[in-house]
């Protein structure tokens, strides 16, 4: 369960707490604190500032000095935390400086947070960053959880000021959630019953296909892949639609729960992580969940096509042609590249439904990670202004993204001698060469774009917005987007 936030009328210096976190920022060689810290600094006869001082503190981003007050104050204890010069101070240090401020606070259960007052949007931020800091996967330990954080107080701020923050923050632990999941327990059929309770207590639609289904309605792509796993494939779309809508656009995302290769199998160690292949699909159920609970006025149409990838005597063999949804063929060479040939299917059946845009999200490719490496989603788009929208929604929302190119000429990569295409060319410009292939998927005039999230989908370590493990990247841009087309 994400922590509680929460507003209260108390001054800060007045709230009654396990300890009370104040920003400090660097200036020259030392450090300024915030008006809060600094009253706190008066209660306790200067003692804090002559601490900070002495213990060589300088306000870097991140940086954390707690001290315990004796008594001397409301607050138990003291936390301050740096946040870099006062004039560069953005919503992203903010939601870091409360990561990383739940993660050391981590063992004390209730505490308070001043970090709202520094910035309008503040409270916004402060809220994800505490819910995004203290979350853990801790389902399946035995023991219990040595993390005792159960609430925040924001004193001054109130339950309209932070909605927003928490219903991001959870959104984006539902995410995690789903993807830290072993597979064995997350099967397609176990997302898409997660997909409807979602959906039930969000009060939007879900609509599940089952395989048989998919046969008859000719999901070639769906069936194809799933055909060498036990585990049934299934067809999730969720569907929002709020009164007094601005718009209707389609989300798409890749929801293997598990990818072993195929009978073109991974080796061992690039198989470890590959329960995380359906956090595009995690980050797509998320998104939705965010907009309805904040009643985002903007129509939303998802499309999660949800397989197990593994190899067995009725596995779909390299050399074999898919008959996809839109009637297009592909010669499947490499059963690996198995994100595309669903997500084929998908970006047809979101066509289908004339969205004004549709945007995919992806764990497609290693490739991706060779160029941008692990923190940065790959984007394409055919659209300028959808991948200007993009970029500054992945600003705002404080997730890396970069564009990449559709480069026309490597189409060549994808010709068949048998089929209207392969599903994979040579390795270089592979992830490239993947986002080319979904586009022969898209309906022609409709702006579209693919993240490519194989990288930033998993943390490999700790970070103040989070543990090691699934991230639940481009959630919070894609929401951030949703927001602004609304506007
Ligand atoms: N799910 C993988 C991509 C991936 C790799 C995600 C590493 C996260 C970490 C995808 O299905 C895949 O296997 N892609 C192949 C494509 C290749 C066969 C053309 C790849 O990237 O190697
Ligand atoms: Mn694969
Ligand atoms: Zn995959």
């Amino acid at each position: 369960m994400p922590i509680q936030v929460l507003p209260v009328d108390t001054a800060p210096t007045e709230t009654s707490c396990d300890a009370l976190v104040a920003g400090a920022f660097s200036a020259g060689e030392g450090f300024t604190l915030s008006d809060t810290a600094s009253a706190i600094d008066s209660q306790l006869d200067g003692y804090l500032s002559e601490y900070l001082q002495e213990t060589n503190f300088k306000a870097k981003r991140g940086q954390l000095v707690i001290l315990p007050t004796m008594k001397k104050t409301s607050p138990r204890a003291i936390a301050v935390v740096g946040l870099g010069p006062r004039d560069e101070l953005d919503d992203r240090t903010i939601r870091r400086a409360a990561g990383a401020a739940a993660r050391r606070l981590s063992e004390r259960s209730e505490i308070a947070s001043s970090l709202h007052e520094l910035r309008q949007s503040g409270a916004a931020a402060a809220a994800e960053g505490f819910i995004l800091g203290s979350y853990r996967y801790w389902e399946l330990k035995s023991e219990p959880s040595p993390w005792k954080l159960e609430r925040v107080l924001m004193p001054g701020a109130t339950a309209s000021d932070i909605e927003r923050g928490i219903a991001i923050g959870e959104a984006v632990c539902l995410a995690r959630d789903l993807i830290n999941e072993p597979a064995s327990t997350l099967t397609p059929d176990a997302l898409a019953r997660r997909a409807r309770e979602v959906a039930g207590a969000g009060g939007f639609d879900c609509e599940v296909l089952d395989e048989k289904t998919l046969r008859d309605r000719n999901f070639g792509g769906v069936i194809g892949v799933a055909k060498g796993s036990e585990a049934p494939p299934r067809f999730i779309t969720l569907h929002y639609k709020p009164a007094g809508a601005k718009g209707k656009v389609a989300l798409v995302g890749k929801g293997v729960t598990f990818d072993s290769g195929g009978l073109s199998l991974k080796d061992a160690k690039s198989m470890e992580t590959m329960k995380t292949d359906m956090a595009g699909a995690a980050a797509v159920i998320a998104t939705v969940s965010a907009a309805a609970r904040l009643k985002v006025p903007i129509e939303v149409l998802a499309f999660i096509p949800a397989v197990e990838n593994l190899p067995s005597g009725r596995s779909i063999k390299p050399g074999d042609v898919i008959h996809h949804y839109n009637k297009k063929t592909v010669e499947v060479m490499n059963t690996d590249a198995e994100g595309r040939l669903i997500l084929a299917d998908a970006l047809a059946v979101a066509s289908e439904n004339k969205p004004d845009a549709i945007v995919d999200a992806a764990t497609l490719t290693g490739s991706i990670m060779v160029a941008l490496g692990r923190d940065i989603t790959g984007m394409f788009a055919n659209d300028e202004s959808l991948a200007t929208e993009l970029e500054g929604a992945a600003k705002a929302a404080g997730e890396d993204l970069w564009r990449m190119p559709l480069y026309e000429n490597y189409n060549k990569e994808l010709e068949s001698e048998v089929a209207d295409l392969k599903n994979v060319g040579i390795r270089w410009g592979g992830a490239i060469i993947a986002a080319l292939f979904l586009q022969n998927f898209v309906a022609d005039g409709i702006p579209w774009a693919h993240l490519d999230i194989a990288g930033a989908a998993r943390a490999e370590s700790d970070s103040d917005e989070g543990p090691k493990g699934g991230t639940g990247i481009v959630a919070r841009t894609l929401l951030c987007w949703l927001e602004d087309r609304a506007r």
